[in-house]
């Protein structure tokens, strides 16, 4: 077995040195700034092992990707049993294993879909998204909210943070993204008084903004105030789908059926890349007038569909869908409890297995993460809202799982009061 197996060998401190030469400078510093630089040795369930040997109970789950847990041993065997079979597959042709992921996703997105086209990253499945938009409806501009994030696709990074696009040269211009604040219908409705926009890019709860909840009737009144200005509804459920809110879709709780739906990171089960965008007819009329209007080597490939299909099935299991509601529940109480014990816990902000807590502090949720990383507990904060922790179980973590994740969070916040406000924060 060469070490890139067995990593009890390998000294953390060279890889990191290796990764600032060749791969993510940049990115080194920040972690490090944080306080907190975990290289993935050993993973497995809830948990992943750091290369210096600290095993971290997992509640970042990396947005998602990780919603059955690292290496889901279903999963695996279903990957295991697809390479007995299949290769990748050849993205011109007709596909078995994508046709029948193709009917699956069309029938469980609410709404009248009819389309799936394939992609190896939600970032290109967002751009598949606003170009379907824009060709179905013939207009260009794009709404999106601000403190969004779609990926770094083309039009999608565009849509997000001005600044990371500006970075690269890569702003569009700015009378065809609209962003408008979360929230606030009266913005939503002057940006479409036009007639004139494409799309209302939705990011369902806006994961980097640090899980800021929809006011109850926000969707449903964007939603009417779409279809009455004939702009299709996008939700970009790269992170809020797959059962997250204890339903399979987080816009089918906010009672609205999208145009287009995009699905990505937990799709891959952890283990195949694979995202989606869900076309309605109407959306995707491009498909039948051009056969290459999208193509994408990796996207669909065979082997990530069959993996998603097992994800499907996992996760429809009612015995799964009840673990995801009792556990929620469970966490909503008990994550009081810590909060009247810690007044430094300012705001939970909660659906189903989403959740950001919001310290009392513009950086409390970083000030958290590095003490959680030494506490045994990877969590992140939002990034752009760094007083923002990003809790998110796994739906598997069951309700002993659930009380060991946060006795490691009430350690980590114990641990931060002490190290960085001077003892317990009242
Ligand atoms: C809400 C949302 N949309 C889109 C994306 C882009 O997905 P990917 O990183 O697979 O390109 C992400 C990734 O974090 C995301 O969180």
């Amino acid at each position: 077995m060469n070490d890139l197996m067995d990593q009890g060998s390998i000294n953390k401190e060279s890889i990191i040195e290796l990764a600032v030469r060749h791969v993510c400078p940049g990115r080194v510093a920040v972690f490090k700034q944080l306080g907190a630089v975990p290289v993935m040795g050993r993973r497995e369930g809830n948990y992943f092992w750091d290369l210096d040997g600290r095993k971290l109970f997992d509640v970042h789950i990396n947005g998602g990707t990780y919603n059955l847990g690292h290496r889901n041993a279903e999963v695996i065997a279903a990957l295991k049993e697809a390479l007995g079979h299949y290769d990748m597959g050849n993205h011109h042709f007709v596909s078995v294993a994508r046709t029948r992921l193709a009917e699956q996703l069309v029938s469980l997105v609410p709404g009248d879909m009819q389309y799936c086209v394939f992609t190896a990253s939600g970032a290109e499945a967002i751009d598949v998204a606003i170009r379907s938009a824009r060709r179905a409806t013939g207009r260009r501009k794009i709404i999106s909210f601000i403190g969004c994030y779609h990926g770094h696709g083309g039009i999608g990074l565009r849509a997000g943070e001005a600044e990371q696009a500006r970075f690269f040269l890569s702003e569009q211009p700015e009378d065809e993204i609209l962003r408008v604040p979360f929230n606030d219908q009266g913005a939503m409705e002057q940006a479409l008084a036009g007639g004139d926009v494409a799309a209302a890019l939705c990011e369902i709860i806006p994961a980097t903004s640090g899980f800021p909840m929809p006011s109850p009737g926000y969707y449903p009144a964007i939603k009417k105030m779409c279809v009455e200005k004939g702009t299709f509804l996008v939700a970009d459920e790269v992170q809020t789908g797959l059962m997250r809110t204890g339903e399979m879709w987080a816009c089918r709780g906010y009672g609205i059926e999208p145009d287009i739906l995009v699905t990505g990171k937990g799709l891959s089960g952890g283990i195949y890349p694979i995202a989606a965008a869900v076309l309605s007819k109407q959306a995707g009329a491009w498909l039948p007038e051009d056969g290459w209007g999208h193509s994408s080597t990796f996207g669909g490939s065979e082997l990530g569909c069959v993996v998603a299909l097992k994800v499907l099935e996992i996760i429809q299991r009612p015995e799964v869908r009840a673990n995801v509601r009792d556990v929620s529940s469970f966490l909503a109480g008990a994550l009081r409890e810590i909060q009247s014990r810690h007044p430094f816990l300012l705001e939970i902000r909660q659906n189903g297995l989403i959740i950001g807590l919001r310290f009392d502090n513009p950086v409390g949720g970083a000030l958290v993460t590095a003490c959680a990383f030494d506490s045994g507990l990877w969590a992140f904060p939002a990034g752009f809202d760094r007083s923002v922790l990003q809790f998110k179980p796994n739906l598997l973590v069951d309700r002993p799982a659930a009380e060991e994740a946060l006795s490691l969070l009430e350690k980590s916040i114990e641990l931060c009061e002490t190290r960085f406000l001077g003892g317990p924060h009242a």
